[in-house]
C-alpha cells in the first residue's frame, strides 16, 4: 500500500438533498477480534457481516501465517478453523499488518504469550506510531521485544515459553493496550489483571465471554478493572458484526450537513462505549433517532434516522474521548457549520492515530476557511452556521478518516474540496464513494 500512487478524490456540493439509505460495513474492531479469538478458540467460529476493508484482511492474513484456516464463502460468512490456545505456529515470513494499529498492537499480546520467533512491520503510517505502550507491559509475560528506535515497528518478538500473567494498570486510555494484555493472559496460568482510569470500548471483554473465557468487569470510578483467568479452553461461537458506528459517522453527519436531506442508516452498532459522538450530536440539536434496538451477537444495534439540522456549538468534555476518539474528525467538520465556538477537549491521543490528527484535522478546516485553533489538547473550531468556502486541498497523510471527513465538508461547502488521497478509505470503508453517490454525493476524481 506504501508505493500504491496517490488516489485523489474531490467532493462537490450536492446539487440536492442526501435521501436514501446507507448499509455501513462491520465494526472494525469487532472484525478483528472475531478473526483473532476465532483462531484462538477450538473448533470452527463462523463470522456474519464481517469488515473487508484491508486493516482486517490484514488480520485475516495474519492469523492464516499463524496456523489458522481462515475462509470466506460465497455468500459472504467467513469461517475460522481455529488451533486453540497456545496451538499457533511460527509464521514463515514477515508478518505485513499494513496501516492497522489495532491489528499490529492486539497481534503482540496474541505473539508475547506464544513461545515462537515473529517479526511485525506495516506501512509508513504504521511504522511511525508507537509501539511501546504494548512492548513495555508484554514484555513483563517473559517476551522479549525488538523494535526500531523509540518503539517502532518493524519489531521483532520471541514469545515467552512459561508465561506470566500481567497486573497492568493502562497510563493512557487505550482499547488496544488493554487487549494485547488480555489476550496475552489468554496463554498465561493464573490471574491477569488490568486496570484502565477512564474506560474505553470493551469489545474484547463482551467477546473473550461469549468464547467461554472466565471474565470479570469491576467499574472503578470514571475506569474499570477486568480480569481473565489464563488458559481457559476457547470454545469456537459464532459472531454477528454490528454496522461500524464510527464509519456511520461519515453518512450521519452528510446527512446532518446537506440542506433537506434524510438518511437511514441501518444495522449501526450502539455500544454505551463508542456512542459519544450521537451523544454529542443530539447535544448540538442533531435530528438523529434510533429505531429497532436489539441485541445482536451480544451487541447492542439500531437503525439510525437522520435529517438535516441546524446545529449549535457545544463544549465536548475530555473524558468523553474514549468513546468518540476516532469521530473527531468528522464531528470537527460537523462544528463548523454550527453556529457558535465548539471545544473539544482532552485529544492527546489523537496525535497518535494513522495520522497526527488532531494537527491534520486542524489543517483540513483551516485550508477550507473555516477559524480553529488547537488550544493544547483542545481542538477550538469556530462556526459560523454558514457553509465554509472550501476550495481546499486536504492532505490527508494515510488516514483514512481524514480523507472521509474532507470528503464530507465537500458536500456544502461553496468551492469542491480535494482530498489528496482517499485510497486508504479501503482499509475501513471500501464502498464509501459508492455509497455516498448512491444516496446523492457528488465524490469522483479531479
Ligand atoms: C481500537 C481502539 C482505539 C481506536 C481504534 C480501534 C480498538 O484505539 O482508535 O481505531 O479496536 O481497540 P486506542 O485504544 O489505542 O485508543
Amino acid at each position: 500500500m506504501d508505493h500504491a500512487p496517490a488516489r485523489p478524490l474531490r467532493s462537490y456540493r450536492a446539487a440536492a438533498p442526501l435521501s436514501g439509505q446507507v448499509a455501513v460495513p462491520g465494526d472494525k474492531s469487532i472484525s478483528h477480534r472475531a478473526l483473532m479469538f476465532g483462531a484462538l478458540a477450538v473448533g470452527e467460529t463462523r463470522i456474519t457481516g464481517l469488515l473487508t476493508g484491508e486493516d482486517v484482511l490484514r488480520t485475516a492474513g495474519a492469523m492464516r501465517a499463524l496456523g489458522a484456516e481462515v475462509t470466506r464463502d460465497p455468500d459472504g460468512i467467513w469461517r475460522v478453523a481455529g488451533r486453540g490456545i497456545g496451538g499457533l505456529t511460527e509464521p514463515a515470513d514477515v508478518l505485513d499488518m499494513g496501516n492497522s494499529g489495532t491489528a499490529a498492537r492486539l497481534l503482540c499480546g496474541i505473539l508475547a504469550t506464544h513461545p515462537l520467533f515473529a517479526v511485525m512491520t506495516g506501512d509508513a503510517s504504521l511504522r511511525s506510531r508507537p509501539m511501546r505502550r504494548v512492548i513495555d507491559p508484554l514484555s513483563a509475560t517473559g517476551a522479549r521485544f525488538v523494535s526500531r528506535q523509540g518503539g517502532r515497528l518493524p519489531l521483532a518478538v520471541e514469545g515467552a515459553v512459561d508465561a506470566l500473567p500481567l497486573e497492568y494498570r493502562v497510563p493512557v486510555p487505550s482499547a488496544q493496550v488493554k487487549s494485547a494484555v488480555l489476550l496475552a493472559g489468554l496463554n498465561a496460568p493464573g490471574i491477569t489483571r488490568v486496570e484502565e482510569p477512564e474506560a474505553t470500548r470493551d469489545h474484547s471483554e463482551n467477546m473473550l465471554r461469549h468464547f467461554g473465557a472466565q471474565v470479570t468487569v469491576e467499574v472503578a470510578g470514571n475506569g474499570r478493572i477486568i480480569t481473565l483467568v489464563g488458559q481457559p479452553e476457547l470454545r469456537a461461537a459464532d459472531v454477528v458484526v454490528p454496522g461500524d458506528p464510527s464509519s456511520a459517522a461519515f453518512p450521519l453527519i452528510a446527512a446532518l450537513l446537506v440542506p433537506g436531506s434524510r438518511l437511514t442508516i441501518p444495522g449501526v452498532g450502539l455500544n454505551p462505549l463508542r456512542n459519544g459522538l450521537l451523544t454529542t450530536l443530539l447535544e448540538m440539536g442533531a435530528d438523529v433517532v434510533v429505531q429497532n434496538s436489539r441485541l445482536e451477537g451480544g451487541e447492542p444495534v439500531g437503525d439510525l434516522i437522520v435529517g438535516h439540522s441546524a446545529l449549535r456549538a457545544v463544549d465536548v468534555p475530555w473524558d468523553r474521548a474514549p468513546s468518540m476518539i476516532d469521530e473527531y474528525p468528522v464531528l470537527a467538520v460537523a462544528a463548523s457549520m454550527a453556529v457558535g465556538t465548539t471545544r473539544m477537549r482532552g485529544l492527546k491521543e489523537l496525535r497518535v492515530k494513522e495520522s497526527d490528527r488532531l494537527d491534520a484535522t486542524a489543517a483540513l478546516l483551516s485550508v477550507n476557511g473555516v477559524k480553529v485553533e488547537i488550544d493544547g489538547d483542545d481542538l477550538v473550531v469556530h462556526g459560523t452556521g454558514k457553509p465554509p468556502a472550501g476550495g481546499g486541498l486536504v492532505a490527508t497523510h494515510m488516514d483514512h478518516r481524514i480523507a472521509m471527513s474532507a470528503l464530507v465538508l465537500g458536500l456544502v461547502t461553496e468551492h469542491p474540496v480535494t482530498a489528496d488521497d482517499a485510497g486508504f478509505i479501503e482499509t475501513s470503508f471500501p464502498d464509501f464513494i459508492g455509497l455516498m453517490n448512491g444516496v446523492g454525493a457528488d465524490l469522483r476524481a479531479p
